[in-house]
Parts: structure tokens; sequence; C-alpha cells
């Protein structure tokens, strides 16, 4: 049965602020097919965590005036329950503040430098803080992040180099002949393209931060934080000596968001051919979930709760959205109407009516005993044919990662079965006691289609196989049954007395989550308002008066919940605060407004936007997308604009 060991990992994500549904998508990816590879036997390692230091993560904690370690401690609490609460299967967390880390970062540091790949020199460049990445002049329009669209800050600093140039070729060349290793095949042209440009030697150090692992015989300099985050693969099974690491690595499976591809597929390979370490055999960039046509991200603001989600829907409900709605290399989106209707169709209608519908008859018919099966005849052998089909098209999609194909091939075979109760027609048979064994065999050929459901269904859903086992009266431990006992027909002992139960998934109604979609599309008519409001009209000098303009100093900012394009911010003037929502989310990070002096409208009636109160208007210029807050530093806050 053992089938040797297989190690995949998720990225670390930043806790600078609660996970969304977009990092829940990927790590609902991994969890299955960390499920799915230990029912077929092998021994998996699941890897996942968070990646906290770096300068992102140091300025969030100050704005809220916390230490660094004190703030994210906070939410890698709450994301380690949220994956408990999602079923997540991980064998270990990792924390890149985790001693074991650090010290092994160290050591890659002490490797590297003993290779000759490392050297010191003066960085002067561009930054993005949101993506903790480095980026050359050539590389910007207009000053802004080509991967996030926000603003790029000038650092200057003395920093390590790694020299990523003098592995190019042989990166190139392990490429070329490993076509899995990057995936899908498009993501892998992305990548050889972009090292075909040339590449630029990697700003490994930061002198101008504190948050971060130290470098060994380097006072002052601590590591970039992606350095630091992608060795985590290697720590977090125990680099350089443990026995798991020995055991575990190259690693199978690297999953990841597109965004992130660079890192895993150009600097993760060869700081590893650097240390002279296997590569990884496959990393996988996957889609985004986009709302509202943008990504849905932390700091545009446009996020969705998984545990609000979690709630309504149930996990499970939600895993099989995740997976089933997006193809899962390319984007989808998330609408909660297409969560509602898979929910309806496929698991209300489709598989839970089969279950309710099978120990209903059962109930009825034959006391609650799943009969003794007579002899077989037509449909019965497509039934059987088409559960190894389906069976057939779990392993081989999963294999692939194509999640979507997988459990579409499985509901195919559900569908057949839904269909086998229309051809058999058991409530015609009910009547006729000469055909009581004919009943029985198509009754117990049904719960043997549940049966075997069940068990195809457990890499996607951790509670659902149970509910339909309980119903069907089955005892045996779910988790210790091999995936290719499914593959065997037959296995439920005739007399099994089955437990009816309520339906497994309640039907939804569209209209009882009018809130929901309201929320959803609340930023949609939002963004056509203020089309209209831009008209031109004239106002007399006495009236423009009126308008009382000040500056103001803005003191703190958040996202406004729900919206991709709104902030929360706290402005000071001088001897009074005041609250504010501004649509600039787009345009600015929250950090990045803090300290800033702008024009205010000091005499707004109060509104209220998105439930949060304003009290007063930030001036701005320039197009959406490309707005910029009207500035006047070195004035006192609450001074009049005259
Ligand atoms: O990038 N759709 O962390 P992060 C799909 N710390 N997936 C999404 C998503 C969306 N809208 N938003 C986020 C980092 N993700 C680094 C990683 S690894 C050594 C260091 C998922 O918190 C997706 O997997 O920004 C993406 O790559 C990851 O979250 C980014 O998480």
């Amino acid at each position: 049965m053992k089938k040797g060991p297989y190690y995949l990992t998720t990225p670390i994500y930043y806790p600078s602020g609660k996970l969304h549904i977009g990092h829940t998508y990927t790590t609902v990816a991994a969890d299955t097919i960390a499920r799915y590879k230990r029912l077929q036997g092998y021994d998996v390692f699941f890897l996942t965590g968070t990646d906290e230091h770096g300068q992102k993560i140091e300025r969030k904690a100050k704005e809220e005036g916390k230490n660094p370690k004190d703030y994210v401690d906070e939410i890698v609490f709450w994301i380690k329950d949220l994956w408990n609460y999602y079923g997540i299967s991980y064998d270990r967390f990792i924390r890149t503040t985790d001693e074991e880390h650090k010290e092994g970062v160290q050591e890659i540091f002490r490797r590297l430098e003993k290779k000759g790949d490392i050297y010191k020199d003066k960085y002067a460049g561009w930054y993005c803080v949101p993506c903790e990445t480095f980026w050359l002049e050539r590389q910007l329009e207009n000053k802004t992040c080509p991967d996030c669209n926000r603003k790029v800050e000038w650092m200057e600093e003395e920093s390590y180099f790694f020299r990523l140039s003098n592995y190019a070729d042989r990166l190139l060349e392990y490429i070329e002949n490993n076509p899995e290793f990057i995936q899908p095949d498009t993501r892998r042209n992305e990548m050889v393209n972009f090292i075909k440009q040339g590449l630029e030697d990697l700003c490994i150090s930061r002198t101008s931060i504190n948050w971060g692992v130290p470098i060994p015989g380097a006072p002052g300099h601590v590591a970039y934080v992606w350095i630091d985050a992608l060795s985590n693969y290697l720590t977090g099974i125990n680099f350089p000596e443990g026995k798991k690491f020995q055991k575990f690595w190259p690693a199978d499976l690297h999953l990841v968001g597109k965004e992130i591809m660079r890192f895993h597929t150009i600097i993760w390979p060869i700081m590893l051919l650097a240390l002279d370490l296997p590569l990884p055999k496959q990393v996988f960039g996957h889609g985004w979930l986009i709302l509202d046509q943008e990504k849905m991200s932390k700091s545009r603001g446009n996020v969705v709760d998984p545990f609000a989600l979690g709630e309504e829907f149930g996990v499970d409900a939600i895993r099989y959205y995740l997976l089933r709605e997006v193809v899962f290399g390319s984007d989808g989106n998330y609408s909660l109407s297409a969560l509602i209707k898979r929910i309806n169709y496929d698991l209300a209608n489709d598989l839970g009516n089969l279950l309710h519908r099978t120990v209903t008859m059962i109930d009825k018919y034959f006391g609650g005993k799943i009969p003794k099966p007579g002899p077989e005849i037509d449909p019965d052998g497509s039934l059987k044919a088409e559960a190894i089909n389906a069976l057939g098209e779990v392993e081989t999609n999963l294999d692939r990662l194509f999640f979507q194909n997988g459990l579409e091939g499985l509901w195919k075979f559900i569908r057949r079965s839904n269909k086998y109760i229309d051809e058999t027609q058991p409530w015609i048979l009910a009547r006729d006691e000469a055909q009581k064994e004919r009943l029985g065999t198509v009754l117990y050929n049904l719960a043997e289609a549940l049966r075997i459901i069940s068990l195809a269904l457990r890499p996607f859903m951790p509670d659902t196989p149970h509910g339909i086992w309980q119903q069907l009266g089955l005892k045996k431990d779910l988790a210790k049954i091999p995936w290719e006992a499914a593959k065997k027909w037959g296995e439920i002992p005739a007399g099994t007395k089955i437990r009816k139960g309520k339906p497994l998934f309640p039907r939804l109604e569209l209209e009882d989550y009018e809130d929901w979609v309201a929320k959803e599309n609340g930023e949609k008519e939002g963004k056509e308002e203020t089309k209209q409001e831009q008209q031109f009209s004239q106002v007399d000098f006495a009236r423009f008066k009126e308008i009382d303009l000040r500056v103001a100093r803005i003191e703190r900012v958040e996202p406004v919940e729900g919206s991709d394009n709104l902030l929360k911010l706290q402005v000071s003037l001088g001897e009074e605060t005041r609250q504010v929502v501004a649509g600039l989310a787009q345009e600015y990070e929250p950090w990045d407004l803090v300290g800033r002096n702008v024009a205010f409208v000091a005499n707004l009636e109060p509104a209220e936007i998105f439930g949060v109160r304003s009290e007063g208007m930030i001036l701005a210029a320039g197009e959406k997308g490309k707005m910029k807050i009207v500035e006047i530093p070195g004035v006192n806050p609450g001074s009049p604009i005259s």
C-alpha cells in the first residue's frame, strides 16, 4: 500500500490582516491533494504557515501601535482557527518567526556566501512594499508596481546581493528538460521569456528595517523577506539536519497564486541550485478569485470573509464551490448567486436527493435494512461501469490538479445514479411482490453507488462523506479506507441497518440573500454614481466662500469592509479629529497616506457611506485609478485654505 513520501506546500501568507476566501482557495486546493494522496497510500507532509517579517508587517504593526510580534501573533491565532474550521489537514504550520526557521535561513546565507554567490554593494532603486518586491526603472510605468499597480518607493541602502545571473542558463536548461516543473504550460512560457530578458542580481538584505532574520556576520542587515519566506519550504522540514528533510526533499508540489510564480520559479530554484539541492518537482501557479473585476486582496479591501461564508453555507459547500466553479489555472469570478446555484443544483438536488431517495425507499420497502442483491440485469452493468469511470476521472484529474473536471466526473456518476432510479422505477417494482428481489437489487446498487460516491468525495469535503456513511448505517472509519477500496463493487453487507437523517444540503432561495447580494453589488452602483456626479456647474464667489477648506493631517487609515475602493480615515484638524470615508483605496495603500497633510472640506453635512460615518471630504485630482490627493505639506493641521 505504501507509496513513498509526498511533500506539498501552500504559500506562507502575510499575517498583515485577516485572510480572505482567495487564500482559502489555495489552501483548500492543497488540502484536497494532501487528503487524496494520503488515501492513495503516500506518506504525505503538508506544510502551510505565515510569512511574518518584512517592511509591510513592520509598518502595519506600527500603524496599530503594536510591536510586530504581538501584531502577528493575534492574526496567526486567527489563521490557525480558520484552517481548523475549513478542515485543513496540514502537518505543520510554520511561522517565519520560529527560532528553527531563523537558524535555517542563517545557514542558507552562510552556504551562499561560502559558495561565493553573495557580494556587498549599494542598492538604489524602487521597491513595492505591499508586494515586497524590487523593481527596475524600466519595469515601471508612472512609478507604480507592475504587479499590484500601487506606488513604489525609492530605496537606497547598503545591501548584500545574490548572483542570480550566474545561474540563468542552468535554470533555463532545467525548465526545458522538465516540462512538469512549471505548470500550467502558459505560465512556463511567461517565466522562460522573463529569464531570457536577462536576470539582474538580487538584493537579499535590508538595512533600513529591523523586522527580519539577522544575517550572520553582517550587523544591521536582515534577510530580504522573500529569501526568508522561500526558505520555509526547507526549514519546514527541518533543513539542514532533520530526518524529514532527508525524507521529503525535493518537494513534490508548491501550490501558489500566479502573481508569485516569478519568486517560485526563478529566485527559489536558483537559490536551490546555489545550495546544490535538487529542485521541487512542480510549482503550480493557479489563477485569482476575482470580485467585481478585480483580484480580491486584503489591501484593496474587496474581500469575502471565509468564516462568514462557512457559517452561512457550510464549509463543505464552500470547498465544493471553490474547487468546482473555477478552472484551477485561470482567474474566476466569485459570486454569491453562482454559489447558491451550485448548492441547490449540485449539492441539494443531485447528491442530496440521491441519498434521500435511496434511504427513504430502503426504509419504506425493506424496513430500513439494506436488501440482499439478486442477479444483475440492465442497467446495473452500466451503473457499475460508470462508477469505475468516475473514479478514474477523479484520479486523472486530481493528478493534474484539474479539480473542476474531477468533480464534474464524479457528478456525472451522481446524476447517472439518479437516472438509474428513474430507469428502474422502484416504486412500480414495489407494487408487485414477484419483483421484490429486483427491487432489492436496485436499492442495494443505489446504496453501493452512494458508498463509492462518499469515498470519492473524501479529498474534497471533510464532513459530507461521514454524513452519507452515517445514513447508510456504515461503521468503518472512513479515513482508514484506502482509495482503491472505492473501486470494488458490493462491499456493503446486506442487512445493514440504515439511519435515515435530514437532507444533506437544504435548498436555498436567492431572495433570502438580498443583503449579501446588495453588499456584493454595492460597489458597482457606487461607481456609476460617481460618473453622474462629474458635471460642471457655475458657482458664485459667495457660495464658494461657504466651503470651509482646511488642512487636515491623516492620522489613521483602514479599508472599509465590503468595498474595494473606500478607505476610512481619521484626520486631525488641529484640535479636532474627524472620521472620513474616501474613495482612495485603488490609488494608495492605507499606511502610505498616514502622516500626509491634505486639503479637506470641513463643513460638509455628515453622511453614512457603506455604513461608516463620514464627516468631511478629502480633495483629490485626476481620474479614477490615477487619482492623487491634494497635498499641502508644511502647514499646521486645521489651517484654513484661502
Ligand atoms: O504573497 N485569488 O503572501 P500573501 C486566489 N507571503 N488566490 C489568492 C487571492 C485571490 N484573490 N489572494 C491571495 C505572499 N491568494 C507571500 C508568499 S511564499 C514563500 C510567500 C493566495 O498573503 C494565492 O495563493 O499575499 C497567493 O499566491 C497567496 O494567497 C498570496 O498570499
